[in-house]
């Protein structure tokens, strides 16, 4: 039986106030829980059991997967204080049904947005013998990540910590967050302490000479850990340019069919539009995320920002790259720049936030 283990107890401090509520892997993406996509995929690769490494609002993940398949067991591992990556993935191995110390098992990172062939990767770990399999990718710019040097035959040399100098940057070539471990490997994690996966086990590991080896791909990639790269994977789903077994032929946009999109409204660049949600005439909606039962106004406008569930956007109204919590009203003719994140609840009257001038009339006494 193939096994896996999902990471999926991070806060997802960086996409607040999104995962107040609601932890990371459970936010939709392209018209379903990010993890529904992975859970899909790993099914695909004829995944039978997956252990779910949570902690941050953990109940909610079996809630979401309450009756799922007869095809999938899923069991939960719940840190009471999280472990870190390594830590997870050791308190989760206890739940693995198989006792086959040589067995290759599939980790996987719950935010990572990715077309690595999943049966590839333990196809190559198992030909390879090796003791752990990481998936690698290359980046354009390797200076926000910790390098991963292989040697000719894929064997990781080091785990370099982030470059600072043009020196450093000796590969482009990072952890992806997709690995397969040998079963006893796993279980040699230490159990009584926060282990970081990254910082600790795998240079542990390399300088010990275990087999450590890379798999490096050219597929598709992206952590959706930031609001940004989080609105542009949804938007590669839809779009086609990344897959998942839950979306259908690529597209302009995913509207929910009980949403109500004014014919006149113009929903492009791989936008979702969720359930209920009712968009008004003129409005441009362009690589964006709108969540449940969110109002939209006559000809406002939203470029790659995420407004969560039942809040409310003002028409002429401008949001660019912003994050709009959950029963939040914007009112009418509001400027939104970038990285702006607005809390849920909260309230803006018309006109109140702005980058330009405006002609209306102050509504304070002076
Ligand atoms: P930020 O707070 O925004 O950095 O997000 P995060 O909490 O998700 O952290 P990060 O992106 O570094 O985590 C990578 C993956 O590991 C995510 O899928 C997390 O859910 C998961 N993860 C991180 N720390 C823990 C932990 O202590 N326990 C468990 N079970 N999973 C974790």
């Amino acid at each position: 039986m193939q096994e896996a283990i999902i990471l999926v107890g991070g806060k997802g401090t960086r996409l607040r106030p999104l995962t107040n509520h609601t932890p990371k892997p459970l936010l939709s993406v392209a018209g379903s829980s990010f993890i529904r996509h992975q859970i899909a995929k790993l099914m695909d690769a004829g995944v039978e059991h997956v252990v779910f490494a949570t902690s941050y609002l953990a109940a909610l993940f079996e809630e979401e997967f309450k009756n799922f398949s007869p095809d999938l067991t899923l069991s939960y591992a719940v840190e009471q204080v999280p472990l870190g990556t390594g830590g997870a993935i050791r308190n989760a191995g206890r739940l693995l049904r198989g006792d086959d110390p040589d067995a290759p098992v599939l980790i996987l990172n719950g935010d990572i947005l990715s077309g690595v062939d999943l049966r590839g990767i333990l196809d190559a770990h198992r030909s390879r013998d090796a003791d752990v399999t990481l998936h690698l990718t290359r980046v354009p710019d390797p200076r926000a990540f910790g390098l991963v040097p292989t040697d000719d035959d894929g064997r990781v040399l080091s785990f370099l910590e982030k470059p600072k100098t043009p020196e450093e940057c000796v590969t482009d070539q990072v952890n992806a967050g997709c690995y397969v471990f040998r079963r006893s490997v796993l279980d040699a994690i230490p159990a009584d302490r926060e282990v970081s996966v990254e910082q600790e086990t795998f240079p542990r590991l390399v300088a010990g000479g275990s087999r450590v080896h890379g798999h490096t791909t050219e597929e598709y990639w992206r952590d959706l850990g930031t609001p940004l790269a989080f609105v542009h994977g949804s938007a590669d789903l839809v779009t086609g340019t990344a897959t998942s077994p839950l979306v259908g032929s690529p597209a302009q946009a995913l509207i929910h069919p009980s949403a109500v999109v004014d014919p006149t409204a113009l929903v492009t660049g791989g936008s979702t539009i969720g359930p209920g949600a009712e968009i008004g005439p003129h409005v441009v909606i362009d690589r964006s995320i709108i969540g449940g039962d969110v109002r939209v106004a006559e000809g406002a406008r939203i470029h790659e920002s995420v407004v969560d569930h039942d809040s409310t956007i003002g028409g002429g109204s401008l949001l660019r790259e912003v994050v709009v919590g959950c029963h939040a009203h914007i009112g009418a003719d509001n400027e939104l720049p970038a990285q702006l994140r607005l809390a849920c609840g909260i309230r803006i009257p018309a006109q109140g936030v702005r980058v330009s001038g405006t002609a209306a009339a102050c509504a304070t006494v002076h």
